[in-house]
């Protein structure tokens, strides 16, 4: 797609829509190898160099993030350290700005999707996609093997909620070690099936969001990949 080179700048984080012509009028940035002076022509984001570099993401932000405990996914700065106090400055400049596919609590670790894409944010947190997410936890003691079928069954009901639960698969790991799957994505949605019954999540870690992993991702760390078809 062809945009506007002011619009291309300031839509990716480079600055405001008068800073970019700044940078554009000053010869900072070509298009295919040439200079381009004039903010209006017009170029596909994938063939602009800034200072002889290329735009970051040109085509769209799509990153897997291992988020460390003690950082919230919120944009608010009164809610103490944020995910994005993590990630590049720009990537909140952009417009629309970096935002991540459902959230975490501050204290669990795990995957997180970022991504400028606001439709994708939609398909993937819909309750309509059954995207699996699998979480690793840690419980307060040994949990009672009726809790597979409690959940499988997809009736359990959470407090000041009107919808069972979908069913989610439960999978025992020896001693107080348990891994979770659901396919929803509700506020605190494993700590309050957990209380449910009566345990207490004392670490919480989500390993897998759909299709995607963290492989070898060390936690702050984030890779680019591709985005879900
Ligand atoms: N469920 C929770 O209780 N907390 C999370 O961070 C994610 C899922």
């Amino acid at each position: 797609m062809l945009r506007r080179l002011d619009q291309i700048l300031a839509s990716l984080g480079y600055g405001s829509r008068r800073e970019v012509r700044e940078i554009i009028t000053r010869r900072r940035v070509t298009v295919d190898g040439v200079v381009v002076r004039d903010p209006a022509a017009k170029a596909a984001a994938s063939a602009v160099r800034l200072d002889a570099l290329p735009l970051e993401f040109p085509d769209g932000l799509f990153v897997v993030f291992h988020k460390p405990a003690g950082c919230v996914c919120s944009h608010d700065t009164r809610e103490g350290q944020r995910i994005y106090d993590l990630l590049p400055a720009r990537w909140l400049a952009r417009n629309p700005a970096a935002t991540t596919v459902g959230r975490l609590d501050r204290d669990t670790t795990g995957l997180l999707l970022v991504t400028d894409d606001t439709a994708l944010v939609h398909r993937l947190t819909s309750p309509k996609h059954h995207v699996d997410k699998v979480y690793e936890a840690t419980l307060d003691r040994t949990p009672e093997p009726r809790l597979i079928e409690e959940f499988a069954r997809g009736t359990l009901l959470l407090e000041d909620e009107e919808k069972p639960c979908a069913p989610a698969r439960l999978v025992l790991r020896g001693g107080a070690e348990v891994e979770l799957t659901l396919t929803e994505g509700r506020f605190h949605q494993v700590k309050r099936m957990f209380a449910h019954f009566g345990y207490e999540v004392q670490r919480l870690h989500r390993s897998r969001f759909g299709d995607y992993t963290l492989g070898g991702l060390a936690q702050g760390q984030w890779l680019e990949v591709p985005r879900p078809s």
